[in-house]
């Protein structure tokens, strides 16, 4: 085999994870239009890759508010976590181990969504970006995103508890672990960056001010489920809707120390070079696994070529695999005997039915 280290067991937070082949979150809008909840077919689509060591379910609005793209799903009602309760339940029957990422996508977001009213963010500046709405036939199409509207000081507090309660929600619904989704331009990720956060009070300017908010969230979903149920996703030096930060090496050093000090369950790095930025750099990885005192979960452009000598040198503990875990079911299987791999539809990425959800062949 090409990565045999990929197939080690991993101790995470309470779990002994199989192997360090992990389902990365992918964004696959093919949830409830009426409840914003998952269907059956997610049911299957996650249960039927439970051989991974840490399936991360995609990302899930942690309020109506926090919505952004149609055909996500939430994890603030009761419909919501009665529907993830099935998934997780099937993915435990077949000895899996699950998470689920929670979001407020601030201002990749778009009115539509928002029953009229402009998205929440740090500042009042629209991102360079787009996120799919329905259009009058009920189908996804892509549009720019709404000009958001800068959240008031005062109620920054209950976002940061509406993350909380996600959480809370999460466990409830069944996930072994809840992931904070910190990365690529989303709500978290627009008060670390100076091009979407202007802010003047104690949310902007410093990196200490740009960063409140993130650990803000952290501390509150850590006291909602505890530091060995939470992870956090983050993107140092990536650049994607239109929030780039490949020159911010003061704040992803500040952040990765931050997030050390707090024992969390994991730290998931989004890699750069997925959307087009360069990719880490050996002096960063080495910084990283000095600073960080935890599991460290690699993403983006990896196969096993790439996890195998990342893994030996001890620089990560696990890859999280998305397009090739999202075309081929049975990844681990197919990694462990070095099987080709089935090749991502494209088209079938964004909603629609069981086409490219779940009628991808296993190698049986
Ligand atoms: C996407 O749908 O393109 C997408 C969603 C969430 C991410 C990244 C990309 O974190």
């Amino acid at each position: 085999m090409h990565a045999p280290l990929l197939l080690q067991p991993l101790k995470v937070g309470n779990h002994t994870l199989k192997n360090r082949i992990f389902l990365a979150p992918l964004t696959r809008l093919r949830n409830t239009k009426e409840d914003l909840a998952p269907t059956d077919l997610a049911v299957e689509y996650y249960s039927s890759r439970a051989s991974g060591g840490l399936l991360i379910a995609e990302a899930t609005n942690i309020s109506a508010t926090g919505a952004g793209y149609a055909g996500a799903p939430g994890i603030y009602s009761d419909k919501q976590i009665k529907a993830w309760s099935k998934v997780t339940q099937a993915v435990h029957e077949k000895q899996g181990v699950i998470a689920l990422q929670i979001w407020h996508t601030g201002r990749i977001s778009h009115k539509s969504l928002l029953n009229g009213e402009a998205p929440w963010a740090p500042s009042s500046i629209q991102a360079v970006g787009n996120t799919h709405i329905y259009d009058e036939k009920g189908e996804l199409k892509r549009v720019a995103t709404s000009i958001p509207r800068e959240i008031p000081l005062q109620n920054i507090a209950a976002i940061v508890a509406d993350y909380a309660v996600a959480a809370k929600n999460a466990v409830t619904a069944g996930f072994d672990f809840v992931e904070i989704h910190g990365a690529h331009g989303y709500l978290i990720d627009q008060f670390l960056n100076p091009q979407a956060n202007i802010r003047k009070d104690q949310y902007g300017g410093s990196i200490t001010n740009r960063s409140r908010f993130l650990f803000e969230v952290v501390d509150a979903v850590v006291a909602a489920i505890g530091a060995n149920r939470t992870g956090i996703r983050i993107s140092p030096f990536g650049d994607f809707n239109g929030n780039s930060s490949v020159h911010e090496h003061e704040m992803a050093d500040y952040m990765i120390k931050g997030l050390s000090e707090r024992g969390l369950a994991f730290l998931h790095i989004s890699e750069p070079d997925w959307a087009g930025a360069l990719p880490l750099s050996m002096d960063f990885r080495q910084k990283l696994r000095k600073s960080y005192l935890g599991i460290i979960i690699g993403a983006g452009a990896y196969n096993a070529e790439k996890a195998q000598p990342l893994l030996a040198a001890g620089l990560i503990d696990a890859v999280a695999f998305g397009r090739s875990y999202l075309a081929n079911p049975d990844l681990p299987e197919r990694l462990a005997v070095d099987a080709p791999l089935n090749a991502l539809d494209l088209k079938t990425l964004y909603g629609g039915g069981k086409k490219g959800y779940i009628d991808y062949p296993t190698l049986a």
